[in-house]
């Protein structure tokens, strides 16, 4: 069997992951892929009780390395329990950030650094790689903003400005080093985003 595709989006709080990857799992499912969504932290049962640590707003002298370690640890178990067995059956995988997030959060907004953030990640992935990463961009005051909007706002939103701030750079950082990541202009009508999206999938895949 073909092996399945690892596609990852990315991006600040609040850009439209999660409604983009809505709309790209019906696209898959009408054109008659297998297809599954993961979130991080979480996607698996493990995964999710980590998240709960971390994002919880009452864990506020948790560690930088420890959250670090912590999204690491959430990444593995998703990977080995969810992600390479799917992609093995031939799976289309979409995931709701991946190891680009902690580079970027991890490495530029706790100033861990890139590389260190890399290596803890590579014991975690073990040479899984994404084939698609597609960066969705927005101001983060906008993101927030929307975020604001729909629920309350977690351990890591609620940091603050200047962890945000870093945040972005770190993303046009990130946008800098490796060539698959493909920019997204987030600041338009949600189905212009989609049409978008799908034209680089489907320039990918040949369909
Ligand atoms: P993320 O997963 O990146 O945090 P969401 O998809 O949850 O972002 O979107 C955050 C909020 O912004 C939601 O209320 C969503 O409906 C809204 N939203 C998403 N995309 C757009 C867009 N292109 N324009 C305006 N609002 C949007
Ligand atoms: P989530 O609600 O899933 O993100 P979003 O607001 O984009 O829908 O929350 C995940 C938070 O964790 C988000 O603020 C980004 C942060 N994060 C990291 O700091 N490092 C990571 O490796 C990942 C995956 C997420």
């Amino acid at each position: 069997m073909k092996q399945g595709l690892l596609i990852a989006l990315e991006g600040p709080d609040g850009c439209g992951k999660t409604t983009q990857i809505q709309l790209l799992d019906n696209y898959f499912k009408i054109k008659g892929f297998d297809v599954i969504k993961t979130r991080e932290p979480g996607g698996t049962a493990i995964s999710e009780k980590i998240r709960n640590i971390i994002l919880d707003n009452n864990n506020n002298e948790m560690s930088d390395m420890c959250e670090a370690l912590l999204y690491a640890a959430s990444r593995a178990q998703l990977t080995d329990e969810v992600i390479k067995p799917a992609l093995n059956s031939g799976k289309m995988v979409i995931c709701d950030r991946f190891v680009y997030s902690s580079m970027v959060y991890q490495g530029v907004g706790r100033e861990l650094g890139m590389d260190a953030i890399k290596s803890i990640n590579e014991a975690a992935l073990r040479g899984l790689e994404a084939d698609i990463v597609f960066m969705i961009t927005i101001p983060y005051e906008q993101g927030l903003e929307r975020k604001r909007n729909q629920r309350e706002l977690d351990r890591l939103e609620n940091v603050g400005d200047n962890f945000h701030k870093k945040v972005f750079e770190g993303y046009s950082k990130i946008c800098e080093i490796y060539d698959k990541i493909i920019v997204i202009d987030g600041n338009r009508s949600i189905e212009e985003i989609h049409r978008e999206i799908i034209t680089h999938i489907e320039q990918k895949i040949g369909i």
